[in-house]
């Protein structure tokens, strides 16, 4: 008996972080797994600089709905139809970096909620904009170099390593990441066309950043251009 509670709380815990033991059975499930209503609460003049941000937005870009639908739709050449599910996962691996632990039905469902609402179902846009490049995304899944990170935790430059209010507000460590301060967290999702895509299919989607970041990579890191203003750090992750 005590050990089913032991492992009832165990899993209670671990499915509440990053990463989860349990996978999420449906849309809103994976949403609560990286809900932030709290974190914008707290962190408020993050929080408005953050939702004036492309990833803010990153399943409400029409552009991108219309192109995964076009790919999603049309049979090209160069994708047989049963690559046609891997190059959905690819797209939402970025654009939706979520499904990492999704079961394929739910992977599956994601990606027709992205084409009903490329094609205006307002309430497949309500439930896709739970699942955005947010600040979960950012700073527990993606904390670390592969991902390889420890459940809940939160990684940040550093300045507040041990912050107490995680740990009251949730119960999660709050660890230092230099690796959030390099080029190479941004270029996880930021660079070239995406393994198992023929190169044709990036040319009008991805070659411009990638010929922006072969230049730029080695020389600063891209924080200090698109985070940092003042001398402080901005998440409106400004383009100019
Ligand atoms: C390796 C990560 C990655 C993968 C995989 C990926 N994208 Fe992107 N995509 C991005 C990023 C980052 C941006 C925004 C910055 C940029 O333009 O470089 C973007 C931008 C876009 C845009 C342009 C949006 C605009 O505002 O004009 C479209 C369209 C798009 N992606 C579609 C797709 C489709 C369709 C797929 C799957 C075939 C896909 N992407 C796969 C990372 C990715
Ligand atoms: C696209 C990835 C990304 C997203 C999304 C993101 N962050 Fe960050 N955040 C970073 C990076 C990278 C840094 C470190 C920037 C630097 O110091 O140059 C950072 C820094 C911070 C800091 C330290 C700020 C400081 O002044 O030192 C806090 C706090 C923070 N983020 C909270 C949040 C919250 C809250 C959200 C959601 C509203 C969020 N972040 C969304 C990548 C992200
Ligand atoms: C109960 C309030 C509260 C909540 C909820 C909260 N934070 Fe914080 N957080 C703070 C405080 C206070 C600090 C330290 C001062 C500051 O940077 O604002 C901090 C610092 C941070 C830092 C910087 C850590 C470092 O290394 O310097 C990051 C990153 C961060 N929070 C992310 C998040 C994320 C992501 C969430 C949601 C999962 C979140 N916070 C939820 C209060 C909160
Ligand atoms: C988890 C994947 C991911 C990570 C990590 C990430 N981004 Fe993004 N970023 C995206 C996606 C997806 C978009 C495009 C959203 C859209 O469809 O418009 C984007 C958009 C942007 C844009 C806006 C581009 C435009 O054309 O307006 C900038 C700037 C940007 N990211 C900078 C950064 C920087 C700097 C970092 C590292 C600190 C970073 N991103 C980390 C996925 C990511
Ligand atoms: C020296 C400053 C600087 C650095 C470093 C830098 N950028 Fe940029 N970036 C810019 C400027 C300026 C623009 C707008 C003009 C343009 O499109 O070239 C831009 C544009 C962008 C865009 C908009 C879409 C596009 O491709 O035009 C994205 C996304 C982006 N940068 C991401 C990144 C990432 C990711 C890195 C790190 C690998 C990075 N940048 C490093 C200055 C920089």
């Amino acid at each position: 008996m005590r050990s089913f509670i032991v492992c009832t709380i165990t899993l209670f815990l671990f499915s509440y972080g990053y990463a989860f033991s349990s996978a999420p059975a449906t849309a809103g499930e994976l949403a609560a797994q990286f809900d932030i209503t709290r974190c914008l609460k707290c962190h408020e003049e993050i929080a408005k600089e953050y939702e004036t941000s492309a990833h803010a937005v990153s399943t409400g870009n029409s552009r991108f709905l219309r192109a995964f639908r076009e790919i999603s739709g049309k049979e090209p050449d160069t994708i047989s139809a049963g690559n046609k599910k891997k190059v959905q996962k690819a797209c939402l691996s970025c654009h939706v970096p979520q499904i990492d632990t999704a079961p394929d039905g739910l992977t599956n469902y994601i990606s027709l909620l992205i084409i009903k609402s490329s094609l205006n179902d307002t309430s497949a846009q309500k439930e896709l904009a739970e699942l955005t490049v947010n600040c979960r995304v950012c700073h527990m899944m993606q904390g670390m170099p592969q991902g390889k990170v420890q459940p809940m935790t939160i990684y940040g430059p550093g300045s507040n390593e041990d912050e107490e209010s995680h740990k009251e507000e949730y119960g999660f460590d709050t660890v230092t990441s230099d690796y959030l301060l390099s080029s190479d967290f941004c270029i996880v999702c930021h660079d070239r066309c995406p393994p198992d895509l023929p190169e044709s299919m990036c040319s009008s989607l991805h070659a411009r950043a990638e010929r922006h970041y072969n230049v730029l990579r080695y020389r600063q890191p891209c924080q200090k251009c698109h985070m940092q203003e003042k001398g402080s750090v901005t998440h409106s992750f400004p383009v100019k």
